[in-house]
């Protein structure tokens, strides 16, 4: 039985009716919550589908939420959140400035990453990265960078260099959890950081290109009389 969400009365924790978010986030959160395209939405407590801003400037992508996520329904809210939010306070992002999601949007029982779960959240991921428009995403750990950055080395070579997919600069990271499981991943961790940290000002450039529209300035984004935002508005 799904617990209610601790975090308001809203469906899903982050941004579902929130006029900044892009046109189309309202229905994609939508279509994440009630999806049921692999096993893992017969365990899941909550889908976890993003925290952060509107309007991210970085993204960070993850890899699937673990027990603490399944349960509140929030990306990176356990130990490894905490250590995350740390390193992106160290490197001077602000809140309106960075947001945060997973390759899955679903817990994986055990936290074994299951293959096919991947396939079938992929469009998903796309769909929001295309809608927030973020100018530059940091990967957090293997998964996510062979997923979004499928021509780099191993993380261990990628980590902690930038590097560009389809015009838009990628920053690999080790996953946080990693210093907190290795001591000696923490030298490794600090060192990366403060590379991205340095990399931030070019990643943080502006991009060509059409900026994602806002559902504030545009009429499309009203919701339908049945409070869902039109598929129109996608
Ligand atoms: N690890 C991840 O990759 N994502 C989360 O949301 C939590 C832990």
């Amino acid at each position: 039985m799904p617990r209610r969400d601790p975090l308001g009365p809203s469906e899903t924790p982050r941004g579902r009716a929130d006029p900044e978010f892009p046109v189309g986030w309202a229905e994609l959160e939508r279509e994440i919550a009630e999806c049921r395209r692999c096993p893992l939405h017969r365990s899941r407590t909550h889908v976890v589908t993003y925290r952060g801003s509107p309007r991210p400037a970085v993204l960070f992508v993850g890899e699937a939420p673990g027990a603490v996520e399944d349960r509140l329904g929030v990306p990176f809210a356990g130990r490894s959140g905490k250590r995350l939010d740390r390193a992106i306070d160290e490197i001077g992002l602000g809140p309106s400035e960075y947001g945060i999601l997973n390759l899955i949007k679903c817990r994986p029982p055990g936290n074994r990453f299951p293959i096919p779960s991947e396939r079938a959240c992929r469009p998903f991921l796309d769909r929001q990265i295309a809608l927030l428009g973020p100018r530059g995403i940091v990967t957090l750990g293997a998964r996510a960078l062979a997923a979004l950055d499928p021509g780099a080395p191993a993380v261990l070579t990628a980590a902690g260099t930038l590097r560009s997919v389809g015009g838009r600069p990628l920053f690999p990271l080790l996953h946080p959890a990693a210093p907190l499981h290795a001591p000696r991943w923490r030298e490794r961790w600090a060192r990366d950081l403060e590379a991205l940290r340095r990399a931030l000002p070019k990643m943080l450039r502006p991009r060509r290109g059409p900026a994602p529209r806002r559902a504030r300035s545009d009429h499309r984004a009203v919701p339908a009389r049945n409070g869902v935002a039109s598929p129109g508005a996608l």
